[in-house]
């Protein structure tokens, strides 16, 4: 399990700022993030591919809903008005393997792989908010937006000694 850290804090804070009905969020955890969209939006759902993270997860309330899977591939025929991510980020460690942080070769291919299952889920006038860091391939992740013609635009940025974090929103 994903223990909450800078990252989590972070991103959980600036969401606040957003509200609504519907929100999801890709990579729950213990949810840090998920109690606050709980706070702004009607229904929060959450997913997280390690079952046993999801089962640390605290009290929720009544319309929110944990659902163990890969990404948003478990939801069909909804749109929600906020998706939010804190994805693994790390480029792939080369001894040793743990979903938590490994974001792909280059840090971001998990992202992109979150990224393709939301994009028909968003409604248009829905945001994405998602955590990158200075350690990842933000190129590969910008020739991702501009080919799937998403607006992106940088919400906040944290220096940490061994790394930059970003909030990026992105909408259609
Ligand atoms: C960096 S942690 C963030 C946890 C929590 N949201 C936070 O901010 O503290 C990333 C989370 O993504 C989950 N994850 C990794 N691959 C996934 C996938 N393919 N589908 C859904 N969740 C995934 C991990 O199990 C982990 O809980």
């Amino acid at each position: 399990m994903y223990l909450p850290s800078d990252d989590s804090i972070f991103l959980s804070n600036i969401v606040n700022d957003y509200h609504g009905q519907l929100a999801l969020e890709i990579g729950t955890s213990s949810g840090t993030i998920f109690r606050e969209l709980s706070k702004n939006f009607s229904i929060v759902i959450g997913t997280d591919i390690d079952f046993n993270s999801l089962k640390h997860s605290l009290m929720m309330s009544k319309n929110d809903r944990l659902i163990c899977c890969d990404a948003a591939t478990a939801l069909h025929n909804v749109k929600f008005d906020l998706i939010v991510s804190n994805p693994p980020y790390l480029p792939n460690a080369k001894n040793h393997t743990d979903k938590t942080v490994d974001g792909g070769p280059t840090g971001v291919e998990v992202l992109i792989h979150f990224l393709t299952s939301v994009i028909d889920k968003l409604n248009n006038n829905g945001k994405i908010l998602i955590l990158v860091s200075s350690l990842s391939d933000k190129g590969k992740l910008e020739r991702f937006t501009s080919k799937n013609n998403l607006i992106k635009k940088q919400i906040a940025q944290k220096d940490l000694f061994y790394e930059t974090l970003q909030i990026i929103e992105l909408s259609k």
